[in-house]
């Protein structure tokens, strides 16, 4: 297999804050001036949180000696999305609003992206990978049977409780229902990747996310793993349904968060999370997200049509067309590595593209146009149009290149043939070095370019 690394265009001047730059580069002077430089520390300021991609060399999860083959990585990450997109597209084509954790469900292991946050008082610190398609956040608890790594633990919290069966949460999370006499605390059962599940109970209990604190925040605390490997970070759902990270925080956050992922190569807690409406890009071009009433957490945006350098791609319209009734359109998500579209919508991107680049072409894991590198110079800029926003992928988002010097790639695939999915879904290689606003307050999501390796 090719040793890949991402193409990069330094001519690609990112659109940044300048002021946030200046002061943040001060402060990195004085403190290097003052201590030595943890490299993969972070800062936090306000209420941003560091994001780092889950397998780089600071984080936890990284077993790997990095032995610099980070593609390969991608390309394993990428192998899981085909069942991630199955999942999105099964939730995407629910006739009937669904729970925000259903049981019977499936979910798969997404963990692309991990943020640190504390959970109770005094504050514990855990990981929890961002999902911007599932709404409940989900925490191993301390005793839990199978679960491998650090768990939260809800006795040495003075702020933690349990929520009662009879609470309208446990009916969204469709905890078991009460027993006829008195009452009992919340449990649900959640399946897992289909043969294996767990067992939950809903609490909650203060939550810090850098120097905020949402106090009562409800979350699934895990007391058994049953079958299989249940990822062992917590799972933060930034989905937009009823029980998500943002509906639990309106007051303090008005409906309004952003992230900037770096690239997969970064080792550091260099990406972030940034909540509320203070300190979001000023002025930056939006497109409204729509709202399919059958699957209330996922993102929905308009995509019109596709460019390949200067050619519009001939897709007809009824391919793009967001339905709710069959979960029809294109959505954004976090935990998808590599953008899918349906067969005839990829096929005409990927024919497009290979017009207007010399071959031959040859295969690379879920990549079907890799080319010799020499011709990066007659690559053309792939042009996402959205209602109201055109975003031109920066190259590093739409080739994985090759750093021997042999082979770059088209990097993006046809979503799964098995399922006939009519769902495109625009995922975390395209949104590198992005700030991404989801403002559902008003309903619109912004894209601005921003370094953020
Ligand atoms: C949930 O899981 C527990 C423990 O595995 C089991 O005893 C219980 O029967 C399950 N309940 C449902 C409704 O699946
Ligand atoms: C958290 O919820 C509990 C139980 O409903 C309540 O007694 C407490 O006042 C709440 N705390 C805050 C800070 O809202
Ligand atoms: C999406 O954009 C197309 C083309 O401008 C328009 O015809 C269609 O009504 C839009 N769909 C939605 C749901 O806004």
């Amino acid at each position: 297999m090719q040793n890949l690394n991402t193409y990069y265009e330094l001519s690609q001047v990112p659109a940044m804050d300048f002021s946030r730059l200046t002061i943040s580069l001060f402060f990195a002077l004085l403190i290097s001036t003052t201590t030595a430089v943890d490299p993969c520390a972070s800062e936090s300021d306000s209420s941003d949180l560091s994001v780092i991609p889950i397998y780089s060399k600071c984080s936890p999860f990284n077993k790997q000696t990095n032995s610099g083959s980070w593609v390969n990585t991608v390309i394993n990450m990428a192998s899981k999305d085909p069942d991630r997109v199955k999942y999105l597209y099964s939730l995407a084509a629910q006739k009937t609003p669904s729970a925000p954790v259903a049981s019977g469900q499936r979910v798969l292991n997404i963990a692309n992206y991990v943020v640190r946050v504390k959970l109770g008082t005094p504050g514990q610190l855990l990981f929890m990978v961002l999902d911007t398609s599932n709404d409940v956040a989900w925490v191993p608890c301390s005793g839990c049977t199978g679960c491998s790594s650090t768990t939260f633990s809800p006795k040495t919290s003075t702020t933690y409780g349990s929520l009662d069966c009879s609470m309208p949460e446990c009916t969204q999370v469709r905890g078991l229902s009460c027993p006829s006499t008195g009452s009992s605390t919340c449990f649900f059962n959640q399946s897992y990747g289909g043969d294996s599940s767990f067992s939950a109970t809903l609490v909650r209990d203060s939550f810090h996310l850098a120097t905020d604190v949402l106090p009562n925040y409800t979350f699934g605390c895990i007391n058994s793993i049953s079958g299989g490997s249940v990822p062992p970070q917590g799972l933060l759902g930034l989905g937009r349904g009823s029980m998500s990270l943002l509906s639990q925080s309106v007051s303090l956050y008005s409906g309004v968060f952003s992230y900037c992922l770096p690239s997969f190569k970064s080792y550091y807690f260099s990406g972030s999370l940034k909540l509320g409406p203070l300190g979001q890009p000023r002025s930056i071009r939006t497109t409204p997200l729509l709202r399919n009433p059958h699957r209330p957490s996922l993102y929905y945006v308009n995509l019109t049509g596709l460019s390949v350098g200067r050619v519009w791609v001939p897709i007809a319209p009824e391919l793009l067309a967001f339905d709710p009734n069959t979960g029809a359109g294109t959505i954004i998500d976090s935990g998808t590595v590599i953008t899918r579209f349906v067969v005839p919508i990829y096929s005409a991107i990927r024919d497009e593209f290979r017009k207007q680049v010399k071959g031959p072409f040859s295969t690379l894991g879920a990549f079907d146009t890799c080319f010799a590198a020499g011709n990066e110079g007659i690559v053309p800029t792939i042009t996402l149009h959205f209602t109201g926003l055109d975003l031109t992928l920066p190259l590093e988002n739409s080739l994985i290149h090759s750093s021997s010097g042999s082979l770059a790639c088209l990097a993006m695939a046809a979503a799964p043939s098995n399922v006939n999915s009519v769902l495109n879904v625009i995922a975390n290689l395209q949104q590198q070095n992005l700030r991404i606003v989801f403002d559902v307050a008003n309903s619109r999501l912004g894209i601005a370019r921003e370094l953020c390796n």
